[in-house]
């Protein structure tokens, strides 16, 4: 290794699941598949200036200001990726990073947080060390952000991907994320909005971490894992045959059975608020008056992502968002986000 300072930039965007991640082994091995959509506008830009040669720290900036938590957190972070990058520890860090989201709006940033850093520490790597190609790249990419937050590693490729072994999709792994072929999607799932009605801006009332520890203890968990491992037989079905109905129930059940686990833990959480519910009855009111197909998922939160494809039924759809649910939000603030191919 020829171990230089210098400075490298990388850009990430965020992902939401609709086959959900809940529940985890040692080592980031997740205790189900999962599956999600990469989104475009939610993302994460930063940047690294390494000086080469100095004591090992970490200094990080969020939008400009000084975060000593984050530094702690990705000074940890890095100290575990030592097998992987032996030079990780031979320098000085001073972290950038910018979300395009609204700080603090409830909107997780550790998909496309992780998803950034790791790139750009490929990108050191490969100034330092053996040329690998982009492919090769791409993957330990995927592979080092798992380490940071397991759904980051589904954000570093566009549309439908996959985190976790299943035999429904070739290729898939525990270890890394891969992207879900295009050519077994019908063109009616290659390209969606999301728009996330912003329920809660502020911090979310349990972490990830804790979450996912909550599953050892849950009495359904087992059953939990194994319907998520199960729901792939339907999903890889309704995204080939473009079955959209059959898609809208399999998509709310995950998201609502991610709440149901945290309901049901002990200590028990509720994520969703007062508003989650109400813009929930009124999204399956519209869906019942209209035909139209507009649905929900949910992340560990109470914000609502509001799921509905491009085409001529988008204008009535979106009306009814700016009329029917806006008032809802925080601010009527929404975020107008759509998938990626
Ligand atoms: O990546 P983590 O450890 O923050 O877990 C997040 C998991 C969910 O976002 C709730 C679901 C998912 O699969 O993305």
């Amino acid at each position: 290794y020829d171990i230089t300072s210098l400075e490298v930039a990388a850009s990430c965007p965020s992902n939401i699941a609709l086959i959900k991640y809940w529940g985890k082994y040692p080592n980031q091995i997740p205790a189900n598949p999962s599956i999600s959509y990469t989104l475009s506008a939610c993302r994460s830009d930063t940047t690294i200036k390494f000086d080469a040669g100095k004591e090992f720290s970490v200094k990080t900036f969020l939008g400009g200001e000084q975060r000593s938590d984050f530094s702690k957190k990705i000074e940890n972070y890095f100290r575990s990726l030592s097998l992987y990058l032996p030079w990780i520890d031979k320098g000085s860090y001073l972290i950038h990073t910018d979300n395009t989201f609204p700080h603090s709006s409830g909107i997780a940033s550790s998909a496309s947080g992780f998803g950034a850093l790791s790139k750009c520490l490929m990108a050191m790597d490969q100034s330092f060390g053996e040329q690998i190609s982009a492919e090769a790249c791409l993957r330990k990419a995927s592979f080092l952000a798992r380490l940071g937050s397991g759904s980051a590693c589904r954000s570093l490729y566009d549309g439908l991907v996959v985190w976790g072994e299943t035999p429904h999709v070739k290729g898939s792994s525990d270890l890394y994320g891969v992207e879900y072929d295009i050519n077994k999607v019908h063109p009616i799932f290659r390209s969606f909005n999301d728009w996330v009605l912003l329920i809660h801006e502020g911090e979310k009332s349990v972490s990830s971490t804790v979450g996912h520890g909550l599953m050892k203890s849950n009495p359904y968990a087992k059953t939990r894992f194994e319907e998520a491992r199960n729901n792939f037989v339907p999903l890889t079905r309704i995204l080939r045959e473009g079955a959209m109905k059959d898609f809208i129930a399999l998509v709310e059940h995950e998201a609502l059975t991610l709440h149901a686990m945290m309901m049901v833990s002990a200590p028990a959480f509720i994520l969703m608020k007062t508003q989650t519910l109400e813009a929930i009855n009124r999204v399956w009111n519209f869906r019942e008056q209209t035909g139209l197909p507009l649905f929900f998922t949910l992340d560990a939160g109470a914000n609502l992502h509001l799921l509905f494809p491009h085409g001529p039924e988008e204008a009535s759809i979106i009306e009814f968002i700016e009329n029917g649910l806006l008032e809802l939000a925080q601010n009527r603030h929404v975020v107008k986000d759509k998938m990626i191919f």
